[in-house]
């Protein structure tokens, strides 16, 4: 899969997807991640990305020229299956997207910046919007890289226990039970006790009614879909 992200603030995602399982994947080749700076593609000597809004008031716009011109310099070199623009007033991203996204072969992110873009680049030039949650970050890098990270660890080989991006929170509509390891007690805490037992048939109905049961005390609207 190829990612390539467009930012006007290239060094807020850098970090984020260069450690533990997206750098690993990313070594493998299972990923590959291309962050651009959309100053780059600016047509004039300031690098201009944003401008005033005609319909006044406060906050600056980030101009269609340099998207566009980004996004064509991109799509003429491979075929992209999204165009993602993150926005706090776009589609909500759960799960079930991550899992859709993480199908596709080669996907864009712009993020966005200031008081957000043009909305021509929204009607005529983006694929998709996605939101991370009902609340305004300052740009979308961050939501960029939730995205990013959120569909890399699905992909094949991302993760070394096959098992494990399966058995994750919301992967079947449910929350992951809850998990221990070693000492058996601690300050008086114990594990349950079924845990120790070595019964495997036990345990995984004890796993799957712990997992019903957080998600009818936590997440009550999950078992209602
Ligand atoms: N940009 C600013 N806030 C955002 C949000 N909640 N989701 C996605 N992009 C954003």
């Amino acid at each position: 899969m190829r990612i390539d992200i467009i930012t006007a603030l290239p060094e807020l995602l850098t970090g984020p997807l260069d450690h533990s399982i997206i750098k690993r994947a990313r070594q493998k080749g299972i990923v590959e991640i291309h962050i651009h700076n959309l100053r780059d593609y600016a047509f004039d000597k300031h690098k201009t990305i944003d401008d005033y809004p005609f319909s006044g008031g406060g906050g600056m716009v980030m101009m269609i020229e340099p998207i566009d011109l980004a996004l064509a310099d991109l799509k003429s070199k491979i075929n992209y299956d999204e165009i993602i623009y993150t926005s706090p007033d776009g589609e909500l991203f759960t799960q079930k997207l991550a899992n859709q996204l993480s199908c596709r072969e080669n996907l864009i992110i712009l993020c966005g910046h200031y008081k957000g873009v043009d909305q021509r680049v929204r009607d005529h030039l983006v694929t998709r919007e996605i939101s991370i949650g009902d609340y305004v970050l300052t740009g979308g890098e961050l939501a960029a890289a939730i995205l990013t990270d959120a569909i890399v660890r699905l992909l094949p080989g991302a993760i070394s226990d096959e098992e494990s991006a399966l058995t994750d929170s919301f992967q079947d509509d449910l929350l992951a039970p809850p998990l221990y390891t070693r000492p058996k007690e601690y300050k008086g805490w114990k594990v349950p006790d079924i845990l120790l037992s070595g019964n495997d048939k036990e345990i995984e109905n004890w796993k799957m009614d712990q997992a019903v049961e957080r998600t009818r005390r936590l997440r009550p609207d999950l078992l209602q879909e």
